[in-house]
């Protein structure tokens, strides 16, 4: 099978595919066949060729009908990529209830709530896959990013849970811990705050085990990996793509 019809016929949403990792694997599922649904705020950073779809993650009458609006565009949704998310920095004084609650909703909730839109359409798909976008930091202890890493290491049990729950249907869910990816937000985080930019970002290279920040396209790859229906057995697995920040 070439790489072209890998994803042939089956149509994918791909949650803050505008931007970044979400972007890249929008690109890619769409090169190998694939129907491409992008939620996001931003819908007009979709890839040429994706439906782009103003979904806010965090809000479930939108993505209800974000759902609707795929499936009744594709004919059906056999893929679900949930991967829009937000940052937090702090130590665990550093964040009041509001933000708490918001970047739990986006990051955490999110996910229960798009997969549980999609699962009517996943539950009639001879190949349903979701791929969840977990982080280094739901194991890696980073500093300065209590919340943040809560958000992350809740996707990663959340992917363990759903896939148990959902093996018996043909559901495979599995999760993706990227390091620190050349992302704009990660770029427009380093622009903002450093005072040199150019020094803070070799530092952040240098940083890194293999001496370079994650390409987001890497990302994309392991996540096309694990939705690929010529994974058939994979399934309650997540995949380090963090250059072996964890090695
Ligand atoms: P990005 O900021 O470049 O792209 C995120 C996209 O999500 C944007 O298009 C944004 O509009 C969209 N989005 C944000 N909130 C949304 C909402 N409420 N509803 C719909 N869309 C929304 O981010 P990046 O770096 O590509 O990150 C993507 C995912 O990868 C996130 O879940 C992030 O936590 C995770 N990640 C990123 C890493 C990095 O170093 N960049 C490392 C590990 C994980």
């Amino acid at each position: 099978m070439s790489t072209s019809e890998e994803f042939a016929g089956l149509t994918a949403i791909v949650t803050g595919g505008a931007s970044g990792i979400g972007r890249s694997v929008a690109e890619l599922l769409l090169e190998s066949g694939a129907n491409v649904a992008v939620f996001d705020l931003n819908p007009d950073g979709a890839p040429h060729g994706a439906l782009g779809l103003q979904c806010d993650v965090s809000d479930r009458a939108s993505v209800e009908a974000a759902v609707e609006s795929a499936a009744a565009e594709y004919g059906g949704i056999d893929i679900v990529i949930n991967n829009a998310g937000i940052g937090a920095q702090g130590q665990v004084d550093a964040n009041d209830d509001a933000e708490w609650n918001k970047v739990l909703n986006v990051n955490v909730v999110s996910v229960a709530r798009v997969t549980a839109a999609a699962l009517p359409y996943l539950r009639k798909s001879e190949h349903a896959a979701v791929v969840n976008t977990s982080s280094i930091a739901a194991t890696a202890g980073l500093p300065e990013r209590v919340l943040y890493s809560a958000t992350k290491g809740a996707i990663y049990s959340m992917t363990l849970a759903m896939a148990a729950d959902h093996v018996r249907e043909g559901i495979r869910i599995n999760a993706v811990c990227p390091g620190t990816a050349n992302t704009p937000w990660v770029m427009s985080g380093l622009m903002s705050k450093a005072e040199k930019p150019e020094e803070e970002l070799r530092q952040l290279n240098a940083r890194q085990p293999h001496g370079r920040l994650v390409e987001p396209v890497e990302v994309a790859r392991s996540i096309a990996f694990l939705a690929s229906p010529l994974q058939g057995s994979t399934t309650g697995s997540t995949l380090a793509v963090d250059g072996g920040m964890q090695g």
